[in-house]
């Protein structure tokens, strides 16, 4: 299953303050800063940039802004595609790296998600967010932040773990090494879910909200959704990359596709 929070474990205590869960949720890229840095990015290499790219259209001479970038990968694909780009992540030592492997082109901040602080209103032609909001203490802020600083007519494409993926951890029943279905339960208990990721080796906290409440977000935001991707594999992904057959059984993943009117 080609999933970056690949659910193992049980939904994490109930007991932490907020501002415990905040500095979790931050601490934990700090410290896996340099183990996202060395990951294999297949999923998205060989899957989900397509989708992604296809959602965004042409982004050549466009002002874009990838909102928790990362390292800066996707900044670097799309800026070899005429964009002009700014990432913003909160973990430095990424935003560091993102410059180092810049040669010049692109701008990176550190910076939150949830206020863009130093982004400047109705600066921006489209925004991404790769794989983040699950990482978000406060997504209605980071979609109200996005959302300020997009011109009016841009565009915010996101894709996000999908939220049945996300609702109960460790859902593949399986039996012997077949797996018989996915189990979604506990979805309507947003909050925290913690799990062994396949790439820190470590417990990992993730956020899950369900569909309405993302989707009412983007809306009370002022966002008009215009698409909603379940991303599948093509043929030519599936053949070079099997163990992608699970996104046509359950999708890990969803692209929402929104516009500022
Ligand atoms: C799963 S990674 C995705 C990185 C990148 N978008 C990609 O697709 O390769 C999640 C990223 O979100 C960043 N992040 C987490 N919380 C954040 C926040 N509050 N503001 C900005 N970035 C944040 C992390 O530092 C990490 O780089």
């Amino acid at each position: 299953m080609p999933s970056d929070h690949q659910a193992e474990g049980l939904p994490s205590s109930e007991s932490s303050s907020d501002h415990e869960l905040e500095k979790q949720l931050r601490d934990q890229w700090i410290e896996n800063t340099g183990t996202w840095i060395q990951k294999d990015q297949a999923v998205r290499t060989g899957f989900l940039d397509a989708w992604m790219l296809g959602a965004l259209g042409d982004v050549e001479g466009r002002r874009v802004l990838d909102i928790g970038c990362g390292e800066g990968r996707f900044c670097r694909l799309l800026a070899g595609l005429g964009a002009e780009i700014t990432g913003i992540d909160l973990t430095e030592g990424l935003v560091e790296r993102a410059r180092a492997l810049s040669e010049g082109v692109g701008t990176y901040l550190a910076g939150n998600a949830h206020d863009l602080a130093g982004v400047d209103d109705e600066s921006f032609d489209l925004a991404v967010s790769y794989i983040v909001m699950v990482d978000l203490f406060n997504y209605q802020e980071a979609i109200r932040s996005a959302f300020r600083v997009l011109k009016p007519g841009g565009r915010f494409i996101v894709c996000n773990i999908h939220p049945m993926r996300m609702a109960k951890v460790n859902g593949w029943i399986r039996q012997g090494n077949r797996k018989l279905f996915y189990a979604v339960d506990d979805y309507t208990l947003e909050g925290p879910r913690r799990e062994e990721i396949s790439w820190t080796g470590k417990a990992f906290t993730s956020m899950h909200r369900t569909l309405s409440s993302y989707i009412t977000a983007f809306l009370e935001s002022g966002f008009v959704l215009e698409g909603l991707q379940e991303p599948t594999p093509s043929a030519a992904q599936l053949a070079e990359h099997p163990t992608f057959d699970d996104e046509y059984r359950v999708p890990n993943f969803i692209i929402y596709e929104l516009r500022k009117p």
